[in-house]
């Protein structure tokens, strides 16, 4: 354990217990100017949003727009901006890379093999996250540990080894009820296609919907086995 990771875990037993917006009332005054909401507009993100834009709205909330979303992904951007009157700032794949990609392995290559997959996320949503996170020194996700089993060890704050900041998970222990209790309560915008069988929303041509009792990730990249079903934002080194 590195002396970042030792911080992180300290703060965990200080914060875990406490409510998310708690949790964000501190940090965000803690980091002010140097914290950002990342959101993909799926429906853990939109509770974020609600919090983040009530305590701070000047708060940086930021997407990765990967140029491969659904349109109601992007209905959703729109929605969300009027209701808190707020702008979310877009980052763009660097199109010297993306027109290289696409001269090698084609506009769909990522269903030929993972190499491929992880290539188009690594153009697509991992550079323009570096950019992002910057100038950053903590981010926040709507990561939960119930997503699946490469995140069921989540923690509330945790040192990013990948990215070199302070990463915080606020709904890290919440189950999919108490986010969509959360979500009615406060009559948050949210995806439609979270109506249409999917609860977890990427990129249009590597997710599909699930169905009834199946686990809250199959619908991503579905050909992969579970283990191989992360794109890079999240993964633990
Ligand atoms: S992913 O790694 O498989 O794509 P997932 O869709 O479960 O991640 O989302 C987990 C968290 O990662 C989201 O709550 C959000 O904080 C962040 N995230 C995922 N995709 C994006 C995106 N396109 N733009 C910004 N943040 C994202
Ligand atoms: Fe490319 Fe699919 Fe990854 Fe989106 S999720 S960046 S389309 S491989």
């Amino acid at each position: 354990m590195n002396g970042l990771t030792q911080i992180a875990e300290n703060f965990n037993k200080v914060y875990e217990k406490e409510n998310p917006e708690n949790v964000l009332e501190y940090f965000l005054k803690e980091f002010s100017g140097h914290i950002a909401l990342a959101s993909s507009f799926g429906v853990e993100d939109q509770v974020l949003t609600h919090m983040v834009a009530s305590i701070d709205p000047k708060t940086e909330i930021f997407t990765l727009d990967t140029g491969r979303l659904h349109e109601e992904t992007y209905r959703t951007w729109e929605k969300t901006e009027k209701r808190y009157g707020i702008k979310i700032r877009a980052y763009y794949p660097d199109y010297n890379s993306l027109e290289q990609l696409v001269r090698d392995q084609g506009i769909n290559g990522f269903y030929e093999s993972i190499e491929n997959r992880k290539r188009c996320c690594e153009v697509r949503k991992i550079e323009p996250l570096k950019r992002a996170l910057k100038d950053k020194k903590a981010w926040i996700t709507g990561l939960r540990r119930e997503q699946s089993v490469t995140r069921s060890d989540a923690r509330l704050i945790e040192y990013d080894t990948t990215f070199g900041l302070i990463k915080l998970n606020p709904l890290f222990e919440w189950k999919t009820y108490e986010v969509w209790e959360y979500i009615r309560k406060n009559d948050i915008p949210y995806n439609s296609l979270h109506d249409r069988g999917f609860p977890s929303i990427g990129c249009e041509p590597c997710t599909r919907a699930v169905k009834e009792g199946e686990d809250i990730r199959s619908g991503r990249w579905w050909w992969e086995e579970p283990e191989h079903k992360e794109c890079g934002l999240h993964i633990k080194r």
